[in-house]
């Protein structure tokens, strides 16, 4: 992929493509799918994880190359302790039966977000995993956990800050490469499931030219048919980027990119 593709969204035009490069998910709605069936909260946590699955399959099949998915937030530690608890564990177990076969099917996996809260065998896992998947190129693959949009920007400023390189200014150009997703391009596409139309502290920083689409549908609910409804409605969508419609039919040169400010 062309390094420009990297730049951020405010200093230069994305290359525009028919199909998101980076799909961005808030997996919500999983305790309500159980409680709807009477089940514990819980349960839709588990059912989630196949929907997470199927997800990730979709996405090798559209030729999408970048999926961020937000596993765990870090308000989520205010949830009573048992579900907090449960959520680990299922995370634990969700690495030992899936990251063989990930790396078997050239995913590459990598997680962002504040890990020294999480105990040491989860983030040795997690170390592992990383390097095991290192070289894979099919998809790009991030789970966020423990993240907080405004705690990315407060460890990449910090890290700015006492990087050496700092030089009086805090400037985009300067921020960016400390930002936990520097790796890849901001997403083109964000979903919200579970019907609520909040970031609850997401990508805060890489949302800011990101298409969002909210849907009722509950997380474990989320199929391939929905999956495909928000990519339809991605592809209807016209990117402005803060120009007129006009400027897009008759494209101008992009005067970031020519004043070499790209
Ligand atoms: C999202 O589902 C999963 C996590 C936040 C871990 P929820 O657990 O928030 O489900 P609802 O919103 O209560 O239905
Ligand atoms: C957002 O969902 C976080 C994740 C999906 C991991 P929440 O269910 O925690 O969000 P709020 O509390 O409704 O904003
Ligand atoms: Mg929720």
């Amino acid at each position: 992929m062309a390094k420009s593709s990297f730049l951020s969204s405010t200093r230069a035009i994305p290359e525009r493509s028919g199909v998101p490069r980076h799909l961005a998910i808030i997996m919500d709605g999983n305790g309500r799918w159980a409680r709807k069936r009477f089940l514990p909260r819980v349960a839709g946590h588990s059912r989630g994880v196949e929907t997470v699955r199927n997800t990730i399959k979709l996405c090798i099949e559209r030729g999408i190359p970048y999926l961020t998915l937000f596993a765990f937030s870090s308000e989520n530690w205010r949830r009573p302790p048992d579900e907090v608890s449960f959520l680990m564990q299922l995370f634990v177990r969700s690495l030992q039966k899936e990251v063989e076969r990930m790396h078997e099917n050239g995913i590459r996996f990598r997680v962002i977000g504040d890990l020294s809260r999480f105990d040491a065998t989860l983030t040795d896992m997690i170390r592992e995993a990383e390097a095991l998947t290192a070289n894979n190129t099919a998809l790009e693959l991030t789970i966020a956990a423990n993240y907080g949009g405004r705690w990315d920007i407060l460890q990449a400023t910090n890290r700015l800050l006492a990087s050496g390189e700092f030089d009086g200014e805090v400037t985009e150009a300067a921020l960016t490469p400390y930002l936990s997703m520097a790796y890849a391009p901001e997403p083109d596409l964000f979903v919200r499931t579970g019907g609520e139309t909040r970031i609850s502290n997401f990508l805060l920083w890489q949302l800011a030219y990101t298409e969002l689409y909210f849907t009722d549908t509950l997380w474990p609910d989320f199929d391939e048919k929905a999956f495909d409804a928000a990519l339809t409605s991605f592809g209807g969508r016209e990117r402005r980027y803060g120009r007129t419609s006009e400027q897009l039919t008759s494209p101008t040169p992009d005067p970031d990119r020519q004043s070499g400010n790209a």
